[in-house]
Order: C-alpha cells, then structure tokens, then sequence
C-alpha cells in the first residue's frame, strides 16, 4: 500500500526534507503528493520547489478569522484528497471549524513522549522536570491538543549536563528518522496498526540524512 500524503508544515521543513528524502526511497511506502503553508516564504516551501512537490500557501494573517482560516485549510485538503494528511512543524492549533469539515485522517509529530509534554517547549520542560528519558511521538491529530492516539514513540537518554540546545538538536534527528518509520508502520497495517511502534535511539540505525 503505497499511501498519498500531503504535507502542512510552518517553517523551517526539516521534518519535511526528511519525509522527501526517504520517500524517493526504492520501495517507500508512501509518495508526498503536496505541501500546504500557514504562512509565505518559509524553508518547507523552499524545499518543495527544488523537489517538485506542488505547493499552496494559505496565509494565516490574510483571513479575517481562526474560523474562515480552518475552513479555507479543510476545503484545500478536502479537495486534494490525500489519503493522509502529515503535519511536519505544523505551528497552527486547529479549531473546530477545521475539524467539522475535514474528514480526512490527520497525523503529527510532536517532540516529547506524549503524554508527557504537551504544547511547546518540551525540551526545556524535559530539563527542568529531570526526565531521565526525551523523544518523540508521531499520534493521530484529535481536536485535543497533542493528545491523539500514538502511532509511533522513540525515546532516547537525556545526558549528564545535556543544555537544551543539545537536547534538542537530538530530538530533531530521532523525529527525521522516526516519521518515515512511523508512515511505513502505517501503510503496513493500512492505517490501523494493532500496537504503536516503540523506537530506542541508536546511533547507528539512524538513517544517513538524520
Ligand atoms: C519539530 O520539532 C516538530 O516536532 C515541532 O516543530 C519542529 C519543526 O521543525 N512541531 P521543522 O520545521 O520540521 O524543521
């Protein structure tokens, strides 16, 4: 099952760099067959041009409400009508309008081991919390924050004297290597995997762009 996925992303796109990348893989379970912005000139867009992926921008500041945002965003996706819709740094928290008219299934990835961790600044909490553990979660997006069913988890060790800025930088890597993972769980199961997928970093099974 080769699963069509568009792509909402905010900025910088490193999550969707990785997502294209292992798409182009030989036997990639899934092809991205778009990317939809929040807001202009960000690196998702860049990225999206020098692949080829056909791309939208839905300016969030240019719509007169939260409202005729999420709803301009559900027609979009309605329309394309992607198999799977992947948030990859998607910034925007969806309302009801979006929910009420977009059936389609939605997933995202958050940087912590939900449900530890909701929102942002997680690897700051993480340290302020001594967790000895950090990682990521891909989850189905509910119309309650960061608390969709998990899809895939991967944990790794927060270090001795680890900074957030280290931290971090670590966390990113697992999310490149784990969301290809977490799709081709996906696609293996046709979207209804018994269990979630549980990862432990490892240095030497990270996939060679993370
Ligand atoms: C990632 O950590 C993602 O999990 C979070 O925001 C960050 C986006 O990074 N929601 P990028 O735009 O994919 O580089």
């Amino acid at each position: 099952m080769t699963l069509r996925c568009l792509v909402l992303a905010s900025g910088r796109g490193s999550n969707f760099e990785a997502l294209l990348r292992a798409s182009a893989g030989a036997d990639a379970p899934y092809a991205l067959t778009g990317l939809v912005t929040d807001r202009p000139a960000t690196g998702a867009q860049a990225l999206a041009e020098a692949a080829g992926v056909p791309q939208r921008c839905l300016p969030f500041k240019a719509f007169p409400s939260r409202a005729s945002f999420d709803q301009a965003l559900a027609e979009t996706l309605v329309t394309a009508a992607p198999d799977l819709v992947l948030c990859a740094g998607f910034m925007r928290v969806l309302g009801p309008a979006f929910f009420t008219h977009c059936p389609l299934p939605l997933v995202n990835i958050h940087p912590a081991l939900l449900p530890a961790h909701r929102g942002l600044h997680t690897h700051r909490r993480v340290l302020e919390a001594g967790d000895p553990f950090h990682g990521a979660t891909v989850h189905w997006l509910t119309p309650a924050l960061d608390s969709g069913p998990t899809i895939a988890q991967a944990r790794l060790p927060v270090l001795p004297g680890e900074g957030e800025a280290a931290l971090a930088a670590r966390v990113l890597r697992l999310e490149h290597a784990l969301y290809p993972q977490a799709l081709a769980h996906l696609a293996a199961h046709r979207l209804a995997p018994p269990t979630p997928l549980e990862l432990f970093w490892d240095e030497e099974a990270l996939t060679p762009w993370a």
